[in-house]
């Protein structure tokens, strides 16, 4: 192999099947290689990042057939608003590639060929039960209904009976090669509890995959017996090495082969944890570093999917909102493995609170106040106080610990780390008063360093937040004067002190849009729950109670926390301010208990909050959940659990 100069990341998203036109479910992976390869560039490495189509096979045949086309003016139909989707999201992909592409087809028959010939790959007959929808053979195991078929335990559709000629690969052979593979390489599949799953079901047993089909004929014809097709989760894999140049740009290929990370719904975890690395090792390719299985995006707590018609349709968010956004919204809202239930509310909530708030305001008042107090051009700061020097080396701090987040893939936890400080310089704005320094001339240096050090720190943390939101960070490197984008410096190469004096800003025009949550709903979503004229009116007692539907009830999210810090907030006698862990992140909270609880009563015990509220700001502190508790003789006494419960547990 060539040696390589630079370290390399090589990303990939699942090829998208292409009977429609891709939904939030599906932006979401590729929103999250996204972040992963403009964050790795910074990084200093040599990034490719794939992604692209899955055109053949009987989905897209039947799915073509349904609406009175040929399967390739359906892919090609499709593709291009494919295409357009992930241009309006900013993706920045290396390639996309489409499994009807020659070069593609070819690749997968030389390797095809090369199986055969080694005889891992040989001819037999198959009878079972086929999944159209996912594309899968039904396990022997998987019971048959009342009437004599068999659902698909995956997606729930029914299964056709396949019995036919067919090639099977020689999975069977596999299964102590990929079991001992996953014992030295725990971090092949991730998140660990994934890694459990796919040992489990490799532990017990594998039987070798018909990997061809005569019944099937929009598909890649087997080398030597074109009555065959190849079965499309074979010829859809391998795009990940025919994409980045294998059988006909060696040298890419060579420079980027093993992957760094596969994304992949859970859904199909196994199609590459399992069958994809035997295939690799059959081939003597070497295994990718990781397959990284993520959570599912659900509406209404159903998986968001075409077939069920519960899907979001990005285009219309990002028509009011542009990319950035929903960017940020996905991947701060759940950790990369966990599935999070989309709601309208939630997306807005986010949007006003964190991005127009926090991020916006802070850019916006900064900005104003260096044009009106200096001309937009800062000069002669004065000296930095220990506060400012804190804003600094905590920027430093936070630099080191956002790499390492966004590094192993914990992205919602590097957007955190990212918020508690754009927190931290509000809160320094807020204790400096720019606007009372500028009435007193005497105080202009001092007004001039607040300005420069609010300044500094919104260029660092616009980097930090670049991979996640490139639009807005570069527009934000605009406005402070910057000659460059994000993108052309090294993250190694950021630092607080490089805003110093001198430098023209620009005036800034408002980064997130403000939208009113009727505004949104009305445009975007169906009500809901019924329009209250057809509620039935409630009961009089219902109305004496404040009565609330079971809907609006589990808006609530309610949730086992534990706490990790508990002090006192001073000068205030009844309350007490904590940091919980609320199993997907940390939050701070303050509670009116000091006067049951003492700080050390409460260091490791579970209690259950409300991790939905709006945040309230309470003796200047944000108080970010709330505690349920009872009042006796008006003092708080908090109900704690009696057996061991997990951090995070939802209460219901
Ligand atoms: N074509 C195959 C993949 C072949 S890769 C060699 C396929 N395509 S798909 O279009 O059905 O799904 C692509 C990806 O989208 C999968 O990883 C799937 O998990 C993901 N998602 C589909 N709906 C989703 C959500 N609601 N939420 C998150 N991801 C979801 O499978």
């Amino acid at each position: 192999m060539e040696k390589k100069s630079k370290p390399t990341f090589y990303v990939t998203t699942p090829i998208y099947y292409v009977n429609d036109v891709p939904h939030i479910g599906h932006a979401y992976t590729t929103i999250i290689a996204d972040a992963l390869a403009r964050f790795q560039k910074l990084a200093g490495k040599d990034v490719f990042f794939l992604t692209g189509t899955d055109e053949h096979g009987q989905k897209i045949e039947k799915a073509a057939a349904e609406k009175g086309m040929n399967p390739r003016q359906l892919a090609d139909s499709v593709v291009g608003r494919a295409q357009d989707l992930w241009k309006a999201l900013n993706i920045s992909y290396d390639f996309f590639i489409r499994t009807t592409m020659d070069f593609h087809e070819r690749g997968v028959q030389v390797l095809f060929k090369k199986l055969l010939d080694q005889g891992d790959i040989y001819k037999g007959e198959y009878r079972g039960w086929y999944c159209v929808s996912d594309e899968n053979f039904l396990a022997d195991d998987v019971p048959a209904d009342g009437e004599g078929g068999k659902a698909c335990p995956d997606c729930g559709k029914k299964a056709t009976v396949v019995c036919e000629e067919t090639y099977f690969f020689r999975l069977s052979a596999y299964q102590g090669r990929l079991l001992d593979h996953y014992a030295a390489h725990p971090e092949f599949v991730r998140p660990p509890s994934r890694m459990n799953e796919v040992s489990s079901f490799v532990r017990g047993g594998l039987k070798d995959l018909s990997i061809t089909r005569t019944t099937v004929k929009w598909g890649v014809p087997v080398p030597g017996d074109p009555a065959h097709t190849i079965y499309v989760w074979f010829d859809a894999l391998h795009n990940y090495v025919t994409g980045i140049g294998y059988d006909w740009n060696m040298s890419l290929f060579e420079k980027f082969w093993p992957a760094t990370v596969h994304l992949v719904g859970k859904d199909i975890l196994r199609f590459h944890a399992v069958y994809w690395p035997a295939f690799l090792m059959a081939s003597g390719f070497p295994l990718p570093r990781t397959v990284f299985g993520h959570g599912w995006w659900l509406k209404d707590d159903t998986k968001m999917s075409k077939s069920r018609g519960n899907v979001l349709d990005p285009q219309a968010i990002l028509a009011t909102f542009g990319p950035d956004p929903l960017r940020y919204f996905l991947l701060r809202e759940i950790p990369v493995g966990q599935d999070g239930n989309f709601s309208h509310e939630g997306f807005l909530h986010r949007v006003n609170s964190d991005l127009a708030n926090d991020l916006g305001n802070l850019v916006q008042r900064t900005l104003t106040m260096i044009r009106n107090y200096f001309g937009g051009g800062i000069t002669d700061p004065g000296a930095e106080s220990d506060k400012d020097r804190k804003l600094r080396t905590d920027f430093d701090a936070l630099k080191t610990r956002v790499f390492e987040l966004y590094d192993s893939y914990f992205l919602n936890r590097a957007l955190e780390e990212v918020w508690t400080y754009i927190n931290d310089v509000n809160k320094y704005l807020a204790e400096e008063q720019p606007w009372i320094l500028a009435r007193d001339p005497t105080r202009k240096p001092r007004l001039a360093r607040v300005l420069q050090q609010a300044a500094a720190a919104i260029r660092g943390v616009s980097y930090l937040v670049f991979p996640v939101m490139p639009g807005s960070a570069e527009k934000i490197w605009g406005y402070l004067g910057e000659g460059k984008k994000p993108s052309e410096v090294l993250y190694a190469e950021v630092n607080f002190e490089d805003f110093g004096p001198g430098r023209k800003t620009a005036e800034p025009q408002p980064l997130f849009p403000r939208v009113a949550l009727k505004d949104f709903l009305g445009e975007e979503a169906p009500p809901a729950s019924p329009p209250p004229a057809a509620r039935p009116e409630p009961k009089k007692e219902e109305r004496q109670m404040g009565i609330v539907t079971f809907e609006e009830f589990k808006r609530m999210d309610l949730r086992v926390a534990h706490i990790l810090k508990a002090e006192r907030v001073p000068g205030a006698t009844k309350l007490l301010k904590l940091e919980v862990d609320i199993g997907t992140e940390k939050r701070q909270m303050v509670a009116g208990i000091a006067e049951t609880y003492a700080p050390e009563d409460l260091l490791g015990k579970k209690l259950i909050v409300i991790v939905n509220l709006k945040p309230a700001v309470i003796r200047g502190i944000e108080s970010q959940a709330m505690l349920l508790a009872a009042v006796v003789d008006d003092k708080a006494v908090i109900p704690f659990f009696d057996r061991e419960v997990a951090t995070g547990a939802v209460v219901k």
